[in-house]
């Protein structure tokens, strides 16, 4: 990767031009005509900025921190799968760039290093572990268990699948399983030596969320809400955050774009914990629309991979770098000290 990539997209580019069609189809791709893929970035296209002018505010900060976790920039690493069918290294090489951008990695279950193994490539990296609750909730306690042993710092419980999403993309291209000699590392089984599949349970309810919470004193943040009501639910249940997400469309398709659902989840939630956000960020002047509307901290999913597919290690430092950039610039034309001072009345709907 020797050229100059100015933007998100280059990086975009370049990861289609290096990956197998059917692995980029598979990162890209969403559930079902992909309208909720697609509104997820144009809603962010039709919201505008308007920056305050003479407030000598300096440089800007932009450092956060989240359930304990201190991060430099508030962009976070969602958790995706398979980082291995973009580059050899895949979580490892991932893991070792956000740890240089002082930035919290949410590991998926679905990753193709064991956490131990990521952790153990990434000293000093944040890492939180991200979870879909198993039936054998003994299984799901042993995924947890090593989650915790390895140093993870909060659990991300996933809500919005409680069935596969339908990507037909992937059956076009018959993408159904990981190549041989990749396997979801975080779901091996040491009692029956093999790696058991994911399942996506139609039975998960609240009731999972109240066991997790007595059987781990790890902060739950729940990934994956985007109805108020269930924002409301969820405080009850003492979730430790909120994350709305629509799983970057790749669920239920039809779903509004995450930033149009974030003013009603902010609302119902009053301040009572941080609300994360994910879904269409490929901008730093996106991150600071997020917050203005009551994000505490945002996540990216696809910039990250094509950063790691276009350049490894390397490749996900500069997307990461690229957004801490924008950001600041972003803050500092907006009149801003800090991303504390955003506020709704800085965004307008066009
Ligand atoms: C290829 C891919 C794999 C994903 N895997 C997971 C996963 O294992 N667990 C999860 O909670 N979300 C997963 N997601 C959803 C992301 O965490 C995130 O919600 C989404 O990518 C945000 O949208 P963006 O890609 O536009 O940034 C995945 C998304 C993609 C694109």
């Amino acid at each position: 990767m020797t050229a100059v990539l100015p933007a998100i997209r280059d990086f975009e580019a370049a990861a289609r031009a290096r990956l197998d069609p059917a692995h980029y189809d598979y990162f890209a791709c969403g559930a079902g005509d992909e309208v909720t893929v697609k509104a997820n970035e144009a809603a962010f296209a039709r919201l505008a900025l308007l920056p305050r002018v003479l407030r000598g505010a300096g440089s800007p900060r932009i450092g956060v921190t989240l359930l304990g976790s201190r991060a430099a920039m508030p962009v976070l690493v969602a958790p995706t799968a398979f980082h291995r069918l973009a580059d050899p290294e895949g979580e490892k090489a991932t893991a070792r760039a956000a740890a240089a951008a002082e930035t919290v990695m949410i590991v998926s279950m679905a990753a193709t290093v064991a956490v131990e193994d990521v952790v153990a490539a990434a000293p000093g990296a944040t890492l939180w572990f991200q979870l879909y609750v198993q039936p054998d909730m003994a299984f799901t306690e042993a995924i947890v268990r090593r989650a915790e042993a390895a140093g993870c710092a909060a659990l991300v419980v996933t809500v919005d699948s409680p069935a596969r999403g339908r990507r037909d993309q992937d059956v076009r291209n018959g993408f159904d399983d990981l190549p041989e000699g990749m396997r979801c590392e975080n779901l091996r089984d040491d009692d029956r030596g093999t790696v058991r599949p994911i399942v996506m349970s139609p039975v998960i309810s609240w009731e999972h969320v109240d066991l997790l919470r007595r059987m781990t004193r790890l902060p739950i943040v729940l990934k994956g809400v985007t109805h108020p009501a269930d924002a409301r639910l969820a405080l009850d249940h003492g979730v430790s955050a909120l994350y709305v997400s629509n799983h970057g469309g790749r669920q239920l398709d039809g779903v509004p774009a995450s930033v149009d659902l974030l003013p009603e989840i902010v609302a119902a939630v009053g301040g009572a914990v941080p609300v994360l956000m994910d879904g269409g960020i490929r901008r730093g002047t996106d991150v600071v629309k997020a917050m203005a509307l009551g994000a505490s901290a945002v996540a990216v999913g696809r910039p990250v991979i094509w950063g790691l597919a276009a350049g490894g290690e390397c490749g996900v430092a500069r997307v990461l770098g690229l957004l801490r950039d924008e950001v600041e610039h972003a803050l500092t034309l907006c009149g801003l000290a800090s991303t504390h001072d955003l506020e709704p009345g800085l965004v307008r709907r066009c």
